[in-house]
């Protein structure tokens, strides 16, 4: 009788036992699998926000053998239209620091517009702003706005970035500052402002 308790009561330590390990190695298992936490920004060497301006030049160069900025796609009536509703151009248009072609470059301006409204020309613009100068080169500014190009000043937001503009936030304003009727080639000039750390 008495063995048959004491053999009992192993089996029942041994049942505990593997249970035991069963869950430790499901709570292990599910910890190295964890799919969110809280952290503080200074795990990321994040410290003080601050706010940067940025000024310069966007060249939209749609003629000649070089040509920046090229329609990729229209709808059949888009010709029809007095704004050209449907039309989307590819750009890479630099962007210098002085309103001349052949200053300083200090970056592109690399996405896409496209003719948005039927009543006037409003832009949806969706654009990378890659900076290639000094300490910003390699970071990225990242635009998403509407631009009604014959409003003396645009105001486009800038809903993040890259590199040194890691939770980037701001807005950036363009005013045409010349503009060749024949060819439709543009110069404008842009400020910018955005919080970045
Ligand atoms: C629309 O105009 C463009 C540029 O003038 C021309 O290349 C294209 O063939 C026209 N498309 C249609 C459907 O008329
Ligand atoms: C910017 O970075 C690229 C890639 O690292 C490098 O090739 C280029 O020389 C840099 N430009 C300047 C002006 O520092």
């Amino acid at each position: 009788m008495a063995k048959t308790q004491l053999q009992k009561l192993t089996a029942t330590s041994f049942l505990i036992l593997t249970f035991t390990i069963l869950f430790s190695l499901t709570l292990a298992t599910a910890k190295s699998h964890r799919f969110s936490r809280s952290i503080s920004p200074e795990t990321l060497g994040l410290k003080k926000e601050k706010l940067s301006h940025f000024h310069f030049y966007f060249h939209d160069v749609l003629s000649g053998p070089r040509p920046t900025a090229v329609r990729v796609a229209s709808a059949t009536m888009t010709n029809t239209s007095a704004t050209l509703f449907g039309s989307m151009v590819m750009m890479d248009n630099p962007l210098t620091v002085a309103p001349e072609f052949d200053s300083k470059l200090v970056g592109r301006a690399q996405g896409i517009y496209a003719s948005a409204s039927q009543t006037e020309v409003g832009l949806l613009m969706v654009l990378n702003i890659a900076f290639t100068q000094g300490k910003y080169n390699g970071s990225v500014l990242s635009v998403l706005g509407r631009n009604p190009v014959f409003s003396t000043v645009r105001e486009m937001p800038i809903v993040g970035g890259s590199g040194l503009f890691r939770f980037a936030r701001g807005y950036a304003q363009a005013k045409t500052h010349s503009v060749d009727l024949n060819t439709g080639d543009a110069v404008v000039e842009y400020n910018v402002y955005v919080f970045h750390y």
